[in-house]
């Protein structure tokens, strides 16, 4: 695997925005990871990171790709060109880790699996927040059957995000309106954000979303896509529950949240982006060590999500495992997503269509436009 010393992986940068520079600060104390090669279209951009990290600057996509030094890519690109780079990566025969939602409609997921099987290289994708200490002592409590049945979930993504955001996004860093678009973004405050709380459901509860009825709406001038949305979901295995979302939510702060009911009792997950986020639990009756009757406190050592995803991600390529969050957790994320825009297009409930779902033969859900064959909102 690795040319570099102490078998570390090396990683390629392609795209120098805001989520990189997240990255890149996470993984400097790495012990499994290097970043060796950075390249944005914007130079000033990869000197910046360049600087930060010690790795060198390649001017030219083919240069990081062919960089012996680079095991795995790491694509922190506007949403439209993630699939395309990963599928570029993987034809040098590269690993890739690939941002959240790691494309925009299903042919993009399909092309970056078709390249994965032919390169015999691994995906993975980077919903950092399942490595949060909270989310994963829910995980754990849930899966273990501590709240009995799941019966509801309700998840809110308030954020209450700077006009300037839709430009320049969160940071500030780059100047580029493609979040504005539904072309480049594939989408607004749902397949941005709540994308992640979707994926965070998913690992916790161990249900899939299967049906959607959705209502969105564009309210920023200039901006394309959905800055609210709100959904009703039904999961697999008999759960309901519901999406808030909003990117100007006045005074939003720590928003990001999910409350999830079962039989036997509850769990209140708080922002996980927070800087000490919060897990609180309920029980009917005593769980372990934990008390019956009222609401109690967890507070799990805190870890760095971005550097436990790309150490997680490091030993999956090491030991030639699958990373997770890998493709197939990526593809339900955004099969959700999609389907909840279709509902909202349709005006009517989706069934949530995965690849591996046998195809319809009628009905009025038979044929599910692509998003870019919905009609502009
Ligand atoms: N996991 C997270 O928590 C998280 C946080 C923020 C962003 N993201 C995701 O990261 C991705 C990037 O978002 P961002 O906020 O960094 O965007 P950004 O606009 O800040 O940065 C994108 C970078 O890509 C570069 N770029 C664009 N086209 C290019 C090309 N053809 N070749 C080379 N470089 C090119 C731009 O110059 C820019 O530096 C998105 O998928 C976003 O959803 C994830």
């Amino acid at each position: 695997m690795s040319t570099l010393d102490g078998g570390l992986v090396g990683l390629g940068v392609v795209g120098c925005g805001g989520a990189a520079l997240d990255v890149v600060r996470s993984v400097g104390g790495s012990s499994s990871v290097r970043v060796v090669a950075v390249h944005d279209r914007d130079p000033a951009r990869a000197e910046d990171l360049a600087r930060r990290s010690g790795a060198r600057i390649r001017p030219d996509l083919e240069g990081l790709l062919a960089d012996p030094a680079v095991d795995a890519v790491y694509v922190a690109l506007p949403h439209d060109l993630l699939a395309p780079m990963a599928v570029a990566a993987l034809g040098h025969g590269r690993h890739v880790l690939v941002e959240k939602p790691l494309a925009v409609d299903r042919r993009g997921i399909a092309s970056v699996r078709a390249a994965a099987a032919a390169a015999g290289r691994s995906v993975g994708v980077l919903f950092e927040l399942r490595f949060v200490a909270t989310v994963r002592a829910a995980t754990d409590l849930v899966r273990s059957g501590a709240l009995g049945a799941i019966r509801q979930v309700r998840i809110r993504t308030l954020i209450d995000k700077p006009p300037a955001y839709w430009s320049s996004g969160p940071t500030g860093r780059v100047s580029d309106p493609w979040r504005a678009t539904r072309e480049r973004a594939g989408g607004g405050v749902v397949m941005m954000n709540a994308i992640h709380q979707l994926d965070l459901v998913r690992s916790i509860i161990g249900q899939e979303v299967v049906r959607v009825a959705a209502e969105t709406e564009p309210g920023v001038a200039g901006v394309e896509v959905e800055d609210v949305a709100a959904a009703t979901l039904r999961f697999a295995d008999g759960a309901i529950g519901s999406l808030v979302a909003s990117a100007h939510a006045p005074g939003a702060s720590a928003g990001e949240t999910i409350e999830i009911d079962g039989t036997n009792g509850a769990l209140r997950l708080g922002d996980p982006y927070a800087d000490l986020p919060r897990l609180e639990l309920y029980f009917r009756a005593p769980h372990l060590d934990h008390p019956e009757g009222r609401w109690i406190r967890i507070e799990p050592p805190a870890v760095d999500p971005w550097a436990t995803a790309v150490d997680a991600f490091a030993a999956a390529i090491r030991s030639g495992g699958s990373p997770v969050p890998g493709l197939d957790d990526a593809e339900a994320a955004l099969a959700t997503v999609l389907a909840l825009y279709e509902s909202a297009a349709q005006r009517t409930v989706v069934a949530v269509r995965r690849s591996f779902d046998p195809p319809h033969d009628g009905g009025p859900l038979a044929r599910r436009p692509e998003p870019d064959e919905m009609e502009a909102r």
